[in-house]
């Protein structure tokens, strides 16, 4: 067979074409190919450092949780130690329940089976291995688009952990600023104190010395010994005041006043001069009481108020001829030692246990708090305040002072943790 040249030309050409055509098809076959290789690796590259990211967090709540436990735990012991009557604020220490119980939320501390509080389960590092790209393009994009998912799921994961760790964080910041704050209303309270006379020297300043602890304590300061020790050296002063009280020569008494108030029991006598009437502050919040109780349609009067030394004596010795000495001693006191004498005092409407049943008494029973008056001799309380239920008998301590030994729900002398008894 015989070709022109012109034939030949075009043969060539087209064989050429031809070459050209299949080998540019394979380059086009092999750069898709590499880019959907290239999109595996990119999103294996982009899983693994989100998961990094996400261990890290991890990491970090579980750090996060036992520094949280550990604060819990530190919260709770101060809390524990911390007595209401002992602090300027006793809603402080209520303060740092709730903070603390924020916290244990926040650290999702669980109580375990034997009633200790416990860390939540850690949350294990993911590890996801690098794997190497699939055959094949469709193999490829898919795999790479199932990475892509993964990464994005961990992404969020950690982002949760992320929050959950800040707001750890916060809750283990405000449980210390409550902390701290505890501390301080000790200390205000300490500082206001007014130190009882009678206590000798040594308690006295022991309890200066705890009470400038208290002030500015170090970052690591143990606050529970803190605390303590400013609770012990009050109660040291205290003790050591009963002592020289039950020890007065009776003609040079002097009043004793526990925590700035004013005691008159059986372990702590007035001064026979003490007292010329009832005071403007406790006449002017029994007749705010009064007119609130008669808004509510309450009748109240005040049946017996000031007493003096003298009145008292007469009121206790006709009793004693009545009912012997053991008898007279559960009902009234003896001269010298009536709240009556303090001009704080007043006992209201019948003097009687029925008071208690009325439903005047239910409402003073509820409400003379809110006027600054506790009932003073609780039921059920007579081995510590040396006197039967009085729900007649009121005495006047301030609206604090009030609402606080109401919402203790203890009597006079156990909240000031003084005993009352004759010698
Ligand atoms: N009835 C109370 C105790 C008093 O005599 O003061
Ligand atoms: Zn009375």
């Amino acid at each position: 067979m015989k070709f022109t040249k012109r034939q030949k030309v075009i043969a060539a050409s087209a064989a050429g074409v031809l070459v050209v055509g299949i080998g540019g098809f394979g380059a086009w076959q092999w750069s898709q190919t590499s880019t959907s290789a290239a999109a595996y690796e990119q999103a294996d590259g982009e899983l693994r450092t989100v998961n990094g990211e996400r261990n890290r967090a991890a990491a970090e709540l579980n750090k996060a949780r036992e520094g949280a436990l550990a604060a819990h735990t530190a919260a709770m012991q101060l809390s524990g130690a911390a007595d209401p009557a002992l602090l300027e604020s006793p809603a402080a220490r209520d303060d740092l329940i709730v903070a603390t119980e924020a916290l244990a939320k926040a650290a999702a501390l669980q109580v375990n089976e034997v009633g200790a509080l416990a860390l939540p389960a850690a949350e294990t590092a993911n590890r996801v291995a690098s794997t190497a790209a699939p055959e094949g393009r469709e193999a490829q994009l898919a795999g790479a688009k199932k990475l892509e998912a993964t990464a994005t799921s961990l992404k969020s994961e950690a982002a949760t952990l992320t929050k959950q760790n800040e707001a750890i964080k916060k809750a283990v910041a405000a449980t210390e600023k409550s902390e701290q704050q505890l501390i301080a209303s000790a200390h205000t309270k300490g500082a206001a104190t007014e130190v009882p006379e009678l206590a000798s020297q040594e308690t006295k300043d022991a309890f200066a010395a705890a009470v400038a602890a208290l002030q500015k304590p170090a970052k690591n300061a143990d606050l529970v010994a803190l605390l303590r020790a400013y609770q012990d050296a009050s109660a040291g002063m205290v003790a050591s005041t009963e002592v020289a009280a039950r020890n007065q020569d009776p003609a040079s008494i002097e009043p004793t006043y526990i925590n700035g108030i004013l005691i008159a029991n059986k372990t702590y006598p007035l001064p026979s001069w003490w007292g010329d009437g009832l005071t403007g502050e406790t006449v002017a919040a029994f007749d705010a009481m009064q007119a609130e109780a008669a808004g509510q349609g309450h009748s109240l009067y005040i049946s017996s108020g000031f007493r003096s030394y003298a009145s008292q004596a007469s009121i206790y010795n006709s009793l004693v001829a009545q009912v012997g000495v053991a008898g007279a001693d559960r009902d009234t006191a003896r001269p010298g030692h009536s709240e009556h004498q303090t001009g704080l005092t007043v006992d209201l409407n019948c003097i009687c246990e029925g008071f208690g049943y009325q439903a005047d008494g239910q409402w003073v029973a509820a409400n003379a708090h809110r006027f600054g008056f506790i009932v003073r001799y609780p039921q059920g309380k007579e081995p510590v305040t040396g006197y039967i239920w009085e729900p007649w008998h009121l005495r006047y301590l301030g609206v604090e002072n009030a609402t606080a030994v109401y919402n203790s729900g203890l009597s006079l002398e156990e909240y000031l943790g003084i005993t009352s008894s004759y010698n």
